[in-house]
C-alpha cells in the first residue's frame, strides 16, 4: 500500500474524529519547545491543527512509528483499535510470536491468535513485525523436561522455518534472537548461558539467523537486546559485548540486518546517567557495521518519579525527548516502537509497580486514549529528526 494511501486512511479516521469533535484535522507541522518551558506547558500551547498522528510525522520523515499490541486488547477495545490503527504504521505482537503462545505442546503449533494480529495489520494497511523467534523467557513449561542437547537443533530448525515460513512475505522484520547477551554470566563472549547455548554452543545465534533468511528472504532480520542505553559500567559491557556479536555475526556472513534497541528507559538517579555522545558513538559504531538500527520497544519506567500525575507526565515526557533526539540523530536508525500505545495496557503496571499503588504512565496515550506529554515529545522529535533516506526500511 503507498504511503499516500496509508496517509489518507489516518487523515479519514482524523476527519471522523473532528466531526465527533474530538480533534482538528491536521497539517504536517513542527513545535519546538523553549527551554524552561514544560511539557504540560506546551501541550497546552500546541495549535490543535499540529496534532497529526505519529505514524504520519515519522513517515514525513521516512522513519516508521509502530506500537506492540495484543490480540485480547486489539479484538476487544474497538477505542483502543482505532486510537491504534491511527497512530501507528507498524504492529509487533505484544507475547502471540512466543514460543509460550504458539507452542502448547512439544508436537503442536497454534497460530490463531498471532494470525488474527496479523489479519488486523493486513486490514489496516499496518506493516508487521515478528516478536521473537529465541528467548530465553516465554518459553512453554514441556521446553525444561523435552529439549535437550541430542534434540534441541531439530526444534530449532522445526520452530524457526515453521514460524518464519507462514508470515514469510508479509514480515516486516524478525527479532530472530532477543537478549542473548548477559556478560554477568562470566563468559568472554558476553554471552547469556540459555539452554541454547548450553546445548547448540555459541553458533546456535548464527544458526538461528540463516534458517530465518531461508524462510524469508525479505523480512529484515534483527537481533534485539536491552540494557544499551545509560551510562553505567553494567550497560557499557553489554554495549561492548553487543558490538562484538554484531561484529562476529557480520564478519562470518551471518545474514543479519539490524540491531533492535529495546530502549525500556527508566527516568531519574545516577544508576541511570544518560550519555548523549557514548550512546552515539554505539549507534554510529552500529551503523558502520552495515547494519539498520531500530528502537524496538520503547516506553518510560515510571515507578521511582513522583507521584505528581503532571509533574509525572513531564518527566516521562523529557526521557522521551532526550532518548529520541539522540538516537534519531543516528541516520542508521530506520523505526521506533513503543511497547503499547496506552498507559490502560503496559506491561509495567505488573511488572514494574509503583509504591503508591498508582497505575504506570510509561506510553503516549493515557489511559483514556488522551495525547501525554510524551505523545507531544515524540510528536516534536519526529518532527525534528533528519530525513531518512529513500526507500524506506
Ligand atoms: C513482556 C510482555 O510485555 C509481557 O506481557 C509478558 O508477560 C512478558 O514479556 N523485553 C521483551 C519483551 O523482549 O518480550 C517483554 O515483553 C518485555 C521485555
Amino acid at each position: 500500500m503507498t504511503k499516500h494511501f496509508a496517509n489518507s486512511r489516518r487523515q479519514v479516521l482524523l476527519g471522523l474524529q473532528a466531526l465527533a469533535g474530538l480533534t482538528t484535522l491536521t497539517a504536517l507541522g513542527q513545535f519546538r519547545l523553549g527551554w524552561g518551558t514544560t511539557m504540560a506547558q506546551a501541550t497546552r500551547n500546541l495549535p490543535k491543527t499540529r496534532e497529526t498522528s505519529l505514524g504520519i510525522r515519522a513517515d514525513a520523515k521516512g522513519l516508521l512509528y509502530g506500537a506492540a499490541g495484543r490480540y485480547r486488547h486489539l479484538s476487544s477495545d474497538a477505542a483502543y483499535a482505532a486510537a491504534f490503527v491511527q497512530q501507528c504504521s507498524i504492529l509487533v505482537p505484544e507475547n502471540e510470536l512466543k514460543w509460550q503462545a504458539l507452542r502448547p505442546a512439544p508436537d503442536q503449533f497454534d497460530f490463531q491468535q498471532a494470525d488474527w494480529l496479523a489479519n488486523f495489520a493486513r486490514a489496516h494497511d499496518l506493516k508487521f513485525r515478528g516478536h521473537t523467534l529465541l528467548w530465553h523467557i516465554g518459553m512453554p513449561k514441556w521446553f525444561k523436561t523435552t529439549v535437550n542437547r541430542q534434540n534441541a537443533e531439530q526444534f530449532l530448525r522445526e520452530h524457526i522455518t515453521t514460524v518464519v515460513s507462514r508470515y514469510a512475505g508479509t514480515m516486516h522484520s524478525w527479532d530472530v534472537v532477543n537478549e542473548a547477551i548477559n556478560p554477568g554470566d562470566g563468559r568472554a563472549d558476553g554471552l547469556r548461558n540459555t539452554a541454547w547455548l548450553k546445548f547448540l554452543g555459541p553458533d546456535y545465534i548464527d544458526l538461528a539467523f540463516r534458517l530465518a533468511a531461508a524462510a524469508d528472504p525479505q523480512a529484515l532480520l534483527v537481533y534485539n537486546d536491552f540494557g544499551l542505553d545509560y551510562d553505567t559500567a553494567e550497560e557499557e559491557a553489554r554495549r561492548v559485548a553487543t558490538l562484538k556479536l554484531l561484529e562476529r555475526l557480520k564478519s562470518q556472513g551471518t545474514p543479519i540486518h539490524a540491531l533492535g534497541i529495546q530502549a525500556h528507559l527508566l527516568f531519574g538517579g545516577d544508576a541511570t546517567s544518560f550519555n548523549v555522545s557514548k550512546l552515539r558513538s554505539f549507534l554510529k559504531a552500529v551503523a558502520d557495521l552495515g547494519l539498520k538500527i531500530l528502537i524496538t520497544e520503547l516506553d518510560v519506567k515510571d515507578q521511582q518519579l513522583p507521584s505528581d500525575i503532571s509533574e509525572r507526565d513531564d518527566l516521562v515526557a523529557k526521557a522521551y525527548e532526550d532518548y529520541l533526539t539522540t538516537v534519531l540523530s543516528e541516520p542508521a536508525v530506520s523505526a521506533v516502537l513503543t511497547w503499547g500505545l496506552s498507559d490502560c495496557y503496559t506491561w509495567l503496571t505488573s511488572y514494574r509497580p509503583r509504591q503508591d499503588g498508582a497505575p504506570a504512565r510509561p506510553l503516549p496515550l493515557d489511559a483514556q486514549l488522551q495525547r501525554k506529554p510524551a505523545w507531544y515529545a515524540m510528536a516534536q522529535a519526529f518532527d525534528q529528526a533528519p530525513q531518512r533516506p529513500t526507500p524506506r526500511i
